[in-house]
């Protein structure tokens, strides 16, 4: 572990703004103010309001939303652009997730815009990359992680690489129960590292978080966090859980 470490919840689409305020009581509660780690949200859109007035005062939890559109403004009925996500509240936003690759198709050039939006409107990404199982039986993780870091760093300067966070999830990990062994965990954030001191020195790869996820829960937290290189873990189904989240938030790195 190379910086404190970050404990990000994923809801997806799930939890209103009732549920949201019903969470964070019990959740406050049980997890202390503390500089020794950071827990980031991303709430539906629609629930960002109430997030941020119910951690307000919080310096160790920031907020950030599940996606954007690559426009700054327009006609693209549904969407939420960069620059509203950070006027309500948002500091970060998640890109590439995989739902939003493998469900709605997106593709590493629409990440790759989407990166380019976010920092334009001071929003930090927290870029996901990870293989689907047919890959890692094929023998090609490695190379599929690479590509899709590839498109997105293709052009960026130092000073916006160093905005960005990645998480490490594997396809066939989320929401399967199944994750990935602490060495398979291990190995990949470690080759994510040499991809970006490759690029950008030994600096910015010690200094960019590397967050695992998928199936991650109270019982496994503890395990992959012990991994060389894992900075963190996103975590979906058992952060709606506030005394669940609440124990994963305080798994010792
Ligand atoms: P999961 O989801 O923890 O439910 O597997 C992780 C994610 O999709 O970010």
């Amino acid at each position: 572990m190379l910086q404190t470490p970050i404990f990000a919840g994923n809801w997806k689409m799930h939890m209103g703004p009732e549920e949201a305020e019903q969470f964070f009581s019990e959740f406050l509660q049980q997890v202390p103010e503390s500089s020794d780690r950071s827990v980031v949200f991303f709430p539906p859109a629609v629930t960002l309001a109430a997030v941020v007035a119910a951690v307000e005062g919080r310096s160790d939890i920031e907020l950030g939303v599940q996606n954007i559109h690559w426009e700054p403004k327009g006609a693209f009925t549904g969407e939420t652009s960069a620059p509203l996500a950070a006027a309500a509240g948002a500091a970060l936003v998640l890109v590439g997730h995989s739902e939003r690759r493998h469900v709605f198709g997106e593709t590493n050039d629409d990440t790759r815009k989407k990166v380019a939006a976010a920092l334009g409107a001071g929003l930090r990404p927290m870029l996901c990359v990870g293989e689907l199982l047919e890959d890692r039986e094929a023998g090609r993780a490695a190379a599929v992680v690479e590509e899709q870091l590839e498109a997105v760093y293709a052009e960026l300067s130092e000073q916006d690489a160093a905005q960005l966070l990645i998480a490490y999830e594997p396809v066939w990990a989320i929401g399967t129960g199944r994750t990935a062994s602490p060495e398979d965990a291990r190995e990949m954030h470690a080759q994510v590292r040499a991809f970006l001191d490759g690029r950008y020195g030994a600096e910015l790869a010690a200094r960019t978080p590397v967050l695992y996820g998928g199936s991650v829960k109270p019982d496994n937290a503890a395990e992959l966090l012990a991994q060389e290189g894992v900075d963190g873990v996103l975590v979906g189904g058992a952060s709606l859980d506030a005394g669940g989240f609440a124990r994963i938030c305080a798994s010792a790195a």
